[in-house]
């Protein structure tokens, strides 16, 4: 605690006054108080001219705290959360994240999420050959309605990404600033890759996060650890991936260590959907919170189920904000295994029952992609998905004309209604406020 140092209360004590000066000395007196007078009025003047908030500034420099426990002694709480945005459809900005031989899912996951106010981060990690990593970016570059909005971009200068370590939070922060730092005019991050679908349409998913509040944290999260206490908080692990340009898998240290005393730990799926606000305060780190709990992380077995979990529910101004859900359909194997089984067109029934919007994992090209193409995206094959902003123009039998129409409008179809029924459910469940963080 910064405690206010007052002149009164100096230890040492105060010389005497110096004995009066003799009357010749004491010709300049005159001048010197008039230059005083003078400059005292001359600053009062310029104080008015100033503008109310610097001029706030400048008071508060001369005033002493009321009491050692004011607020405004800390620097953090003066550091305000940024302003939400007030349009009424908001913007989505996505990583879409693969490795070698990704390229060609990578680019059909973002033609099926196309969204001309969206942003699209793609990013093939160091794994996959420069040669493949150009010829997304030709394809991105030579593509008329990418280029014409001018929101999709390849990650250049790619990362090396170690399953299970640390550098897939590291790349996943990498996306996010980039995305912040091109426009950064959005209000939701979704974290994807080449292996994830939609299954909804963008009109769908934007016209039902239309009525949301900006601040909400779709992330699934548990603090009752369980087995990972010992498997994952405990052992020691380091990421090659870090110091190293070829990809190895991550290596053990003999040492064990306590579970933390200082935060507390949280777990939950690696898929979430995080607000704007949340994401500038893990980057900017005004607060010392995300950057203490990404350095304990870099030692932690599989960090993206854990980082974002324990970051927002230490931090009091974003426990409130979250939503215990990932937005995904995921299946898992019964007791689960390290993968999630892929999804085939035997899943189709139970992924549209399950409302969610995304849905993962698929193998390449599989079947059930197409179906779902067909019946919930009404996606043509490589076209993108007909809504507000696309439609036909003209159709006869052997052609169909599309055109970019108003990229402002939402058509939002049957997606939105099975959307609207998962979020409903979530934000009305019994006890939904006191249910954050536990
Ligand atoms: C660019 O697009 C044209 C037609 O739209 C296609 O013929 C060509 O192969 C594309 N080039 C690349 C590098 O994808
Ligand atoms: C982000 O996306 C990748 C997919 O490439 C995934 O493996 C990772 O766990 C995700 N989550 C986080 C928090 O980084
Ligand atoms: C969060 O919610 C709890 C329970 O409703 C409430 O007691 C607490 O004050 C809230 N915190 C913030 C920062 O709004
Ligand atoms: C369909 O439309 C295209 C282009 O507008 C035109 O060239 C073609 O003749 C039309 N076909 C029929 C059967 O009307």
């Amino acid at each position: 605690m910064i405690i206010p140092r007052r002149c009164e209360a100096m230890d040492t004590k105060p010389s005497p006054p110096p004995p009066p000066p003799p009357l010749q000395q004491r010709k300049w007196a005159v001048p010197l108080l008039a230059s005083v007078l003078l400059s005292s009025v001359l600053l009062s003047a310029s104080l008015l001219f100033l503008s109310s908030g610097q001029t706030l500034l400048f008071l508060s420099f001369s005033q002493i705290p009321s009491s050692a426990a004011d607020e405004s002694l800390f620097v953090e709480p003066k550091l305000r959360l940024p302003p939400l945005p007030a349009r009424t459809v908001p913007r989505l900005a996505y990583l879409i994240s693969g490795s070698a031989g990704d390229g060609r899912s990578l680019r059909r996951t973002l033609r099926a999420l196309y969204h001309p106010t969206n942003r699209y981060a793609l990013h093939l990690d160091l794994e996959a050959p420069p040669a493949e990593r150009l010829e997304l970016a030709a394809a991105v570059r030579n593509d008329s309605v990418y280029a014409r909005f001018g929101n999709v971009q390849v990650v250049t200068r790619a990362n090396l990404v170690t399953y299970r370590g640390p550098t897939m939070v590291a790349n996943t922060l990498h996306a996010a600033a980039i995305l912040l730092k091109e426009g950064g005019d959005w209000d939701w991050f979704i974290n994807l890759s080449a292996s994830d679908y939609p299954l909804v349409t963008q009109d769908d998913l934007l016209h039902v996060l239309s009525s949301l509040p900006r601040r909400m944290n779709f992330i699934e999260h548990t603090s009752d650890i369980g087995w990972k206490e010992y498997q994952r908080a405990k052992p020691v692990i380091i990421d090659p991936g870090l110091y190293r340009l070829q990809k190895s898998d991550v290596f053990w240290v003999s040492e064990k260590r306590s579970v933390p005393t200082a935060f507390k730990l949280f777990t939950g799926s690696a898929w979430m959907m995080l607000s704007h606000q949340f994401i500038e305060f893990c980057l900017w780190g005004w607060d010392n919170l995300p950057r203490t709990v990404l350095m304990y992380y870099a030692n932690f077995l599989s960090s993206p189920e854990g980082y974002f979990h324990t970051v927002i529910c230490n931090a009091p101004e974003f426990r409130n904000t979250t939503v215990n859900h990932d937005l995904h359909f995921i299946s898992w194997d019964n007791p689960p295994k390290q993968h999630p089984h892929f999804l085939t067109l035997d899943d189709f029934a139970r992924m549209v029952d399950s409302n969610a919007p995304f849905a993962r994992k698929f193998g390449r090209d599989d079947p059930v992609l197409n179906k779902i193409d067909k019946e919930l995206l009404g996606r043509d094959a490589d076209g993108f998905v007909p809504g507000g902003w696309y439609g036909a123009l003209k159709m006869n039998r052997t052609d169909t004309h599309y055109i970019v129409r108003n990229v402002n409008e939402l058509r939002p179809g049957p997606g939105a209604k099975r959307l609207r029924h998962l979020v409903t459910g979530l934000l009305s469940a019994d006890g939904f406020d006191e249910k954050h963080c536990i």
